[in-house]
């Protein structure tokens, strides 16, 4: 088992707090995130998701600054439960084993304390097999040199997870989570490479990013003049027509049973048996995504919205870096 890694039932992203390209990000939001954080942490959100590729030009690592700065301010209820969880990238530049202990130090350095959950952001075996090796070992190091409290991946496939599995059983390290892109947008990762069953059976926790299909099901989008900019914008515009039932579906039941529609696409991705780690970026966001707690779809609701989401005819781009 992994260290006393305290996972809690959602938690949240934190890849838009540096990031002005893809997310508008400005540093007057500080204040704000900082609102998140608190609040997070103490309604029971303990687990932060980070990486250390994220932020933007000299924004770069900001994420993680950002949350190091926020953990050791706050004082409060569910302080010891914190969990910091970063990714760090397959960068072609990181080549061996040691490159990751560096990497790992370098995080530890931005946040003011250890990691706690250190995955590896991406595989490199599409494009670069040969280079994935000493990266894993590396991983696994950190957790043997007792630098961390547990492993963890993303972007993996049942193939692959199941060697880096049986690798790292050789060694004693425990894979604590895996992490795909999975949202009644995204269900590829469960229903078509069965990610759930293979998780269960090798006793690892799947952690569901863009739980909300980058904002898409919120609702909030669903009038065509009110999109976002830039990239987000131009995607929306092409998965917004072939995803209206869907969303009238979530509206729906959010109406029916008091809830949004964010809080009734979370709860669907904790039926599921996974931890959502919806991506906040005010305090009212983090304080809905939050109301997806304490409550639970019924089977005939999940069975509705599987339905719907089966029938969107084009689905969140999966990530390229996704394996088999
Ligand atoms: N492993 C990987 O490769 C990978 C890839 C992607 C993400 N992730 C992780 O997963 C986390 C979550 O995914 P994500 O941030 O990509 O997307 P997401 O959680 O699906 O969407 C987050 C965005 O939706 C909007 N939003 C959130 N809550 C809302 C609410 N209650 N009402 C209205 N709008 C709301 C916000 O953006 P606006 O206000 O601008 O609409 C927010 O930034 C990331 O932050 C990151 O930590 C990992």
């Amino acid at each position: 088992m992994s260290r006393g890694l305290p996972l809690s039932k959602m938690g949240c992203g934190t890849w838009a707090w540096g990031n002005r390209l893809l997310w508008g990000y400005d540093e007057s939001m500080d204040g704000q995130l900082q609102a998140v954080f608190n609040c997070c942490v103490s309604q029971g959100v303990t687990l932060f998701d980070t990486g250390d590729s994220y932020g933007t030009g000299r924004l770069a690592g900001r994420s993680e600054l950002l949350l190091g700065q926020f953990s050791r301010d706050y004082e409060g209820m569910g302080k010891d439960q914190i969990c910091i969880a970063t990714k760090l990238a397959a960068y072609p530049w990181r080549l061996t084993r040691s490159a990751m202990r560096s990497a790992c130090r370098a995080s530890a350095d931005r946040l003011g304390r250890p990691v706690d959950l250190v995955q590896m952001h991406w595989s490199t075996a599409n494009y670069a097999p040969w280079q994935e090796r000493p990266l894993l070992e590396g991983l696994a190091d950190l957790y043997e040199q007792g630098l961390v409290k547990g492993v963890g991946l993303s972007n993996y496939g049942p193939r692959q997870l199941r060697s880096v599995h049986q690798r790292f059983v050789q060694r004693g390290v425990p894979i604590a989570t895996l992490q795909v892109q999975y949202s009644l947008l995204s269900t590829y990762p469960i229903t078509t490479l069965g990610l759930k069953e293979t998780c269960d059976e090798l006793g690892i926790r799947l952690i569901a990013y863009s739980p909300l299909g980058l904002g898409l099901l919120t609702g909030k989008y669903a009038d065509s003049k009110m999109l976002p900019g830039g990239l987000r914008g131009f995607l929306f515009r092409q998965l917004l027509p072939g995803m209206r039932p869907l969303l009238d579906g979530l509206q729906a039941i959010a109406t029916s049973r008091t809830k949004t529609m964010a809080q009734v696409a979370l709860n669907w991705c904790m039926a599921k048996g996974t931890i959502p780690i919806p991506g906040a970026k005010t305090l009212s966001q983090a304080q809905e995504n939050i109301g997806a707690l304490g409550w639970q779809l019924d089977p005939g609701e999940v069975a509705e919205l599987d339905q719907l989401a089966a029938r969107v005819d084009r689905k969140m781009v999966q990530n390229i870096f996704q394996t088999q």
